[in-house]
């Protein structure tokens, strides 16, 4: 019997053109899994097409449920964002598919799995760093990065296998989706000096064609997990849905991004991710009112490191999982309500509330009622800037 490859399998040329070529190379049966995590249209047609090009087997799952609670909600609790701009969505979705690619390999009784990243990107360190820290034993297979054909070349094998070539091979884009983001590059793109056309949006409005008039909503959370919208209570991947629809109308969510790839270049990135944009800015807005100045100065270090794990492939690390375990902690008493603003293109805090809020009117007001004793001041002050004078005296030359 031929040994199995799972094959990750998203229904485009690639990965379409992979299931022949790994069949004819490597001489294996190709068994395709095709995940949904807010991104496939028509899974059964994906389905049907990779038996018809030749799959043994072709299994499609819906794992939307999990990537917003086991990955993109994690993220958000910790307020990941690479390099302050990125919120993550391919990077959050590749270990999950990595997992599943895993399970199904365990149960196909497959000695291989594999993905149709190109030897370039982030991806498929993800993937292939993900499987060997769940499946030591098997092996990955990347073809796009073994076949050494160009685009033009990988046209002429489907032609030539009668693979169908999908309508979107004329774009000149390479575009990955899901509900936390929605990833665009190539093209015009790789000139960071030419502004994006607007013809590289789906999910968004330009700023110039949203409505006039502002958009408001109310997300609730509870312990830092998004919970309801203007009060009806909701799953996560209705609100992170909902959320997206709304903030998409009015344009927000676009993001253009030169950024620092892992494997050493510099590229330049568009994303929508409407629904992440306003989450992640609702969710500090509501840190900002319960957490201490500590716990957020310290929280927004380990954010920034969160985001370089999620970025670099490990999600898997020891290290992610003992941060993920300070950020839970972090989170006992994020609850409350946020309420947004969102107008042309931008996002805005309108309002936040808690039981848990640290902020008191007493101590800030100017006006009357005012609970701040000003007469303590002047003595914290003298022993604040105790060194700074003590230095100043001996060290005279010190300023400027
Ligand atoms: N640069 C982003 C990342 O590394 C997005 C990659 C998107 N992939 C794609 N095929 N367009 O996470």
């Amino acid at each position: 019997m031929a040994r199995k490859v799972v094959l990750a399998y998203s229904g485009g040329l690639d990965t379409s053109v992979a299931i022949g070529w790994l069949k004819e190379t490597y001489k294996m049966e190709v068994v395709t899994l095709t995940v949904d995590i807010g991104n496939v249209t028509d899974l059964s047609a994906i389905r049907q097409k990779a038996l018809n090009i030749g799959a043994r087997k072709a299994l499609v799952v819906d794992a939307k449920e999990s990537f917003i609670n086991a990955f993109v909600f994690p993220a958000l609790q910790a307020g990941a964002i690479y390099e302050g701009q990125y919120p993550l969505a391919t990077a959050l979705g590749r270990p999950l598919i990595a997992q599943l690619l895993v399970d199904t390999a365990r149960k196909e009784r497959a000695t291989a799995v594999a993905h149709g990243c190109t030897g370039k990107g982030n991806d498929q360190v993800r993937f292939d760093v993900s499987v060997a820290a769940l499946a030591p034993e098997l092996k990955v297979i990347a073809p796009a990065r073994e076949w050494k054909m160009t685009r033009e070349e990988t046209i002429a094998y489907a032609e030539r296998y009668d693979i169908p070539i999908p309508v979107t091979v004329s774009s000149p884009y390479s575009i990955d989706e899901n509900l936390w983001g929605r990833s665009i590059e190539c093209g015009v793109l790789e000139d960071p000096w030419a502004e994006p056309p607007e013809e590289v949006f789906s999910w968004t409005r330009s700023p110039e064609e949203a409505p006039d008039e502002p958009g408001y909503m109310t997300i609730g959370f509870d312990k830092g997990l998004p919970v309801s919208l203007d009060g009806e209570r909701l799953d996560g991947v209705m609100i992170v849905q909902q959320i997206h629809e709304l903030a998409g109308k009015h344009g927000v969510g676009r993001i253009d991004h030169v950024e620092n790839r892992l494997v050493g270049i510099k590229s330049r990135e568009i994303y929508e991710a409407p629904a992440a944009v306003v989450l992640l800015k609702a969710h500090q807005a509501l840190e900002d009112l319960v957490l201490s100045k500590d716990q957020l100065h310290f929280k927004s270090k380990v954010a920034s490191e969160y985001a370089d794990l999620i970025y670099n492939g490990l999600w898997f690390s020891g290290l992610r999982q003992d941060l993920a375990a300070y950020v839970r902690s972090s989170q006992r008493y994020v609850t409350g309500e946020v309420k947004v603003k969102l107008l042309k293109g931008n996002c805005y805090i309108a309002g936040r509330k808690s039981p848990y809020s640290l902020y008191d009117y007493g101590l800030a007001t100017y006006d009357k009622g005012d609970a701040f004793d000003q007469s303590a001041s002047p003595g914290f002050i003298h022993i604040w800037g105790l060194p700074v004078r003590t230095q100043a005296q001996v060290q005279r030359d010190l300023p400027e």
